[in-house]
């Protein structure tokens, strides 16, 4: 048994102090990541050490226990937080439901089979019992999906907060996301235009070592491809036939993005280099010059990977939030204020 003896005590004192100098560098970090706009520079680590202390655990065990009943969600909640984000800003608008006055977001047809509300709301309930009003929804979002990464396997990060939730999610604005369709060029502008360079956005689409895509989301690629090809040339050809016969089930038959599903790994960009992306958008990194050596990279070094990736989602979590008098914390994450 280990004896609690001064020296223990010591070096697990010079670890706390080393973990705070690191969460000092992290934070300032953090503060030079969001020059975009001064406003962001409110969101903190511990924003709600005095006013919520226990909102990391609740997040914590409220995503553990729903995955311990379904593993699969995990990519829901990744998920969820990138359209949340990519979409005016992490707000919360992705989880607003429509009214008879407004379509929301949700009920595009980019909601893409988005998953994992119920995981929200149960964390919002436990919340508003502890600390009521204080927690956004924006926030329980991005821990929610931090959490998801981590218990699928992945890299372990923490997340500054402090967001406040929007009081607009209008289906039209779902136009903005990424298409399916889209080629690394594409790819790479439209997640310029929100601030990332080509490299963060391959690290961001390694979210696709979670999850599936249903039929629709990739069935253009099967027949009438182009003016030449009936098939795309870019996928295997054992492959193609793989997707063919998830297409035979139907529309909405799911393909996993790669053969561990709940696993968050590097085997998403194994796969892109065996030919075997099930999206357009994820072979075509593979494909194109630009991002191919970014896979490459990944698909040989998964601590290269987790790197990366931890510190895009961070970077994703502050696009354009919300502060002060700019949003409010929701009662309900599924309808605003009144
Ligand atoms: C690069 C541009 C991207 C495009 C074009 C794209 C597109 C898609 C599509 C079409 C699906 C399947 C939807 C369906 O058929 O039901 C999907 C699933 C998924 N996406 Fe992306 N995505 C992109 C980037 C991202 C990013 C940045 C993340 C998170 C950081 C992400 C996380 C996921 C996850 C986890 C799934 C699986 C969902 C599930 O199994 O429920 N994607 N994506
Ligand atoms: C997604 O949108 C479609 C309408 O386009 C709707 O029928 C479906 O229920 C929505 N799915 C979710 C999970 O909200
Ligand atoms: C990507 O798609 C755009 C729009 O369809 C097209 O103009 C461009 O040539 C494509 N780029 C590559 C490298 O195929």
């Amino acid at each position: 048994m280990r004896k609690t003896t001064p020296e223990f005590r010591s070096s697990q004192l010079s670890r706390m102090a080393v973990s705070a100098v690191v969460h000092g560098l992290l934070l300032s970090w953090v503060m030079i990541v969001s020059g975009f706009g001064a406003a962001v520079v409110g969101l903190r680590m511990d924003y709600y050490f005095l006013t919520c202390p226990f909102v990391d655990q609740v997040i914590k065990n409220t995503v553990f226990n729903a995955l311990q009943a379904d593993p699969t969600l995990a990519a829901g909640l990744v998920r969820m937080h990138f359209h949340d984000c990519f979409i005016e800003g992490c707000d919360a608008s992705v989880l607003i439901d429509s009214t008879k006055d407004n379509t929301a977001e949700k009920d595009s047809p980019a909601n893409l089979s988005l998953r994992g509300y119920e995981i929200i709301d149960v964390a919002k309930r436990q919340l508003e019992a502890h600390c009521p009003g204080v927690v956004s929804c924006a926030d329980i979002v991005a821990m929610a999906a931090r959490d998801a990464v981590f218990f699928s396997g992945g890299p372990v990060y923490d997340i500054p907060k402090g967001r406040k939730d929007g009081r607009r999610s209008k289906i039209m604005d779902t136009i903005n996301l990424p298409a399916p369709t889209f080629n690394a060029s594409q790819l790479t502008r439209t997640f310029g235009l929100h601030g990332f360079t080509a490299q963060e956005m391959v690290a961001l689409s390694g979210a696709h070592t979670l999850g599936v895509a249903r039929c629709s989301s990739f069935k253009q690629r099967l027949s009438n491809f182009d003016s030449t090809h009936n098939v795309d040339p870019s996928i295997d050809a054992i492959f193609a036939k793989t997707l063919m016969g998830t297409c035979s089930r139907g529309d909405n038959a799911e393909q996993p993005f790669d053969m561990t599903r709940n696993n968050f790994d590097n085997a998403y960009f194994n796969a892109l280099l065996n030919k075997a992306g099930v999206l357009t958008s994820d072979q075509t990194l593979s494909t194109s010059e630009a991002t191919m050596g970014v896979v490459k990279a990944y698909a040989m070094n998964q601590a290269i990977f987790f790197l990366d990736f931890q510190q895009a989602m961070v970077k994703m979590g502050m696009l354009d939030v919300k502060e002060g008098a700019q949003g409010e914390v929701r009662s309900d994450c599924r309808r605003i204020n009144n």
